[in-house]
């Protein structure tokens, strides 16, 4: 096991990634000190790895209320954030009672929103269980719902206490999943590593073929890239902007498209080379540098062409209701170079507009 920690003074945490993580509740005793917690889960996590977890809790005394809802992106609303709200409430949850996320990135968010607005606040707990949640969404407090006119609008910024990711876990999951989580570790090495990057290019087979070794680093070293940009700038008021690169772009293929239709890391990875067309445009990386990332966003199997019915004029209308938008322009995450990515307000429309059609099929 790996321990990594997310410095946020009082607020700190640690994020522990390894094998059989599930099993070792003493990692999340401290944070139980009435050894009473609520779990928030979904119907495909629950019978996959409830029992596991429950086993484990239940040797150290604890008791655990389960709230299971319903699986997938168009779930996760204002509705469903209800249900979290009245079960809570039913079992006459105190300000005491920790929420454990068990799932994806879905489950992470909405239970994280929960825990800060139940009671104006209650403690929280992320078991992610999905890649793409074990090295990007449980880390760094971001939480929240969809809103029918755009992703993410309602939320909170709001620190767990403990991260416990158990590899074992991603095992069961998907090949799709799989691969949506690599748009997110590629992510780390386009903006800020290099040598991640590097790695990723030499590395991209074992991490298809789900090995445990490759797997731990790689999602170690994206948690370390994300515990230094959120240790550095936990509140996006600057270095924090990069890790939305292609998220402007993929936040509006979501909603365009329909919560659900694309998944989050494919729409990242589509929005990811609209970002590099648009820095090669800007004369900033070259061609070979777009091709590069293509070719291993092609490896990890994700898509690299905005899907055919969304129009630019789409695009546009969506991306100016985007949390990015300042003083009504669009803030782009670009390229300077693969390991360098920059937030600019300053882009043409024109190119934009040459970006949008040349990376639709
Ligand atoms: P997800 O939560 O929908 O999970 C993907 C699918 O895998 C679901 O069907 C889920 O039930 C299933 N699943 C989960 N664990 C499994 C397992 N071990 N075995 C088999 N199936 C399993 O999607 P996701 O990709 O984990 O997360 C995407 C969400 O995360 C989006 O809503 C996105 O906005 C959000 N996100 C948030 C942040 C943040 O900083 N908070 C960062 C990135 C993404
Ligand atoms: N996924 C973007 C962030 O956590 O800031």
């Amino acid at each position: 096991m790996q321990t990594l920690t997310v410095q946020l003074k009082e607020r700190s945490y640690p994020i522990h990634i390894g094998s059989g993580l599930l099993g070792r509740a003493d990692l999340l005793m401290p944070h139980l000190p009435h050894k009473r917690a609520a779990l928030v889960t979904n119907t495909t996590v629950a019978p996959l790895y409830l029992e596991q977890l429950h086993t484990a809790l239940q040797s150290h005394g604890v008791k655990v209320i389960d709230i299971i809802l319903k699986d997938g992106e168009q779930y996760k609303n204002a509705e469903t954030l209800g249900q979290i709200y009245s079960a809570l409430l039913a079992h006459r949850c105190e300000r005491t009672t920790p929420l454990i996320a068990l799932g994806g990135g879905v489950i992470g968010d909405m239970t994280g929103y929960a825990a800060a607005t139940y009671l104006r606040g209650v403690p929280f707990i992320q078991i992610p269980t999905t890649l793409l949640a074990q090295v990007d969404s449980s880390v760094g407090g971001k939480t929240g719902i969809n809103h029918p006119l755009g992703k993410n609008m309602i939320g909170a910024f709001y620190q767990p206490q403990v991260v416990l990711a158990d590899i074992d876990t991603l095992n069961t999951l998907p090949d799709e999943e799989l691969y949506a989580g690599l748009a997110e570790i590629i992510k780390y090495g386009l903006i800020r590593d290099l040598p991640f990057f590097e790695w990723l290019e030499q590395n991209m087979e074992r991490l298809l073929a789900r090995d445990a070794e490759a797997l731990q680093y790689a999602i170690a070293r994206s948690c370390k890239n994300k515990a230094e940009v959120v240790g550095a700038d936990e509140r996006e008021s600057g270095e924090r902007a990069l890790l939305n690169l292609g998220h402007t772009f993929g936040h509006a293929i979501e909603n365009g498209m329909g919560y659900g239709a694309v998944l989050h890391g494919q729409a990242v990875a589509i929005g990811t080379m609209m970002a590099a067309d648009l820095s090669q445009r800007l004369g900033w990386i070259s061609a070979e540098d777009v091709a590069r990332i293509r070719k291993l966003f092609g490896r990890a199997n994700l898509p690299d062409e905005g899907p055919p019915s969304l129009a630019p004029e789409l695009y546009l209308q969506l991306m100016g209701l985007d949390k990015k938008v300042e003083g009504g322009k669009i803030r782009f995450v670009l390229l300077k170079a693969i390991g360098h990515a920059v937030v600019s307000g300053e882009v043409p429309e024109e190119l934009l507009r040459q970006t949008l059609v040349a990376c639709t099929k």
